[in-house]
């Protein structure tokens, strides 16, 4: 990757770092029940639920796993979990929260392109979810790195935040449904000022600056499939699992869709791809 890249990512970890504590709060909070995991309750959202092929018995690499909350729920169905995430904090807490539950999990620190050097082996199943490939500026060479750890025979799934949804306007509470930024992919990344934590709209930050790339869905799938991968489905959903516009409403338990009196714009899209048999 590129210097800026270098440049932008230290920032970027650090808001991750930041986020950390807020979203892995014990206490529990909107997007983050870490309380209930706790208590050994919680599961994964609705649409993964919905979709995922049974995991039990597979081994697991969830990359960009944040605080390994989604990898030790994975766990608890029964794989043998991997966690991989370039933030010291979240991987620190991962391995704590492992310890408190008594899941044997491997948790692993790093750049996500720099994985393939730090991540031993190939997997039965990769996984990815909500709100990963916006920090990534180059998506050919995540598929890349996402199909190289599929075993042949096994899968990969992406639960994501649409990036028609990302296009939206998400600071104007009472505005209408209008579009604010690029869909398209450009090279330089869109900057932020991210001021409240996603997970808790009350908490204020106090590192704030954050910088994005979106990936439109075409370049997502075409660069799964150029990566070797084959495409089972590809759905879109009128849902996401966070606020991602403050006039969303609760809709299935831990997700947020349009009020009735706006356009149902896509939210979120997950696929599923799997690696043809040697
Ligand atoms: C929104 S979280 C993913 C959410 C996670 N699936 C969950 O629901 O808890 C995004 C994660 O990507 C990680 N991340 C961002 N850029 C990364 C990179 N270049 N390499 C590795 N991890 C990265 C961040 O540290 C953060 O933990």
């Amino acid at each position: 990757m590129s210097e800026d890249f270098a440049d932008l990512k230290a920032i970027n970890k650090k808001y991750w770092d930041a986020l950390v504590a807020v979203n892995s709060d014990t206490e529990g909070n909107d997007g983050y029940n870490v309380k209930a995991f706790l208590a050994g309750e919680g599961d994964l959202h609705p649409i993964e639920l919905a979709e995922l092929p049974d995991v039990a018995g597979l081994s697991l690499l969830h990359l960009q796993c944040h605080f390994g909350m989604d990898t030790l729920k994975l766990a608890r169905k029964g794989a043998r979990v991997t966690g991989f995430d370039y933030s010291s904090a979240a991987i620190e807490k991962a391995r704590w929260l492992a310890g408190e539950v008594g899941i044997d999990a491997t948790f692993i620190e790093g750049d996500l392109y720099d994985a393939p050097d730090l991540i031993d082996g190939q997997f039965d199943a990769v996984f990815v979810s909500w709100g990963a490939i916006n920090w990534l500026p180059d998506i050919q060479a995540w598929a890349k790195v996402v199909a190289d750890f599929v075993k042949p025979g096994g899968w990969f799934y992406l639960a994501e935040g649409h990036p028609v949804a990302y296009t939206i306007d998400d600071e104007d509470p009472d505005g209408p449904v209008k579009v604010r930024y690029p869909y398209f992919h450009k090279p330089e990344p869109l900057c932020f000022q991210t001021t409240t934590a996603y997970a808790d709209n009350d908490t204020q930050l106090e590192v704030t600056e954050n910088h994005e790339w979106f990936h439109p869905v075409g370049e997502v799938v075409t660069s799964l499939i150029q990566a070797g991968l084959r495409l089972e489905f590809l759905n879109e959903h009128p849902e996401i699992t966070w606020r991602a516009m403050p006039y969303l409403v609760p809709g299935a338990p831990g997700q947020y869709r349009m009020p009735d009196d706006r356009p149902n714009i896509p939210l979120s899209f997950s696929l599923l791809a799997r690696k043809p048999e040697a």
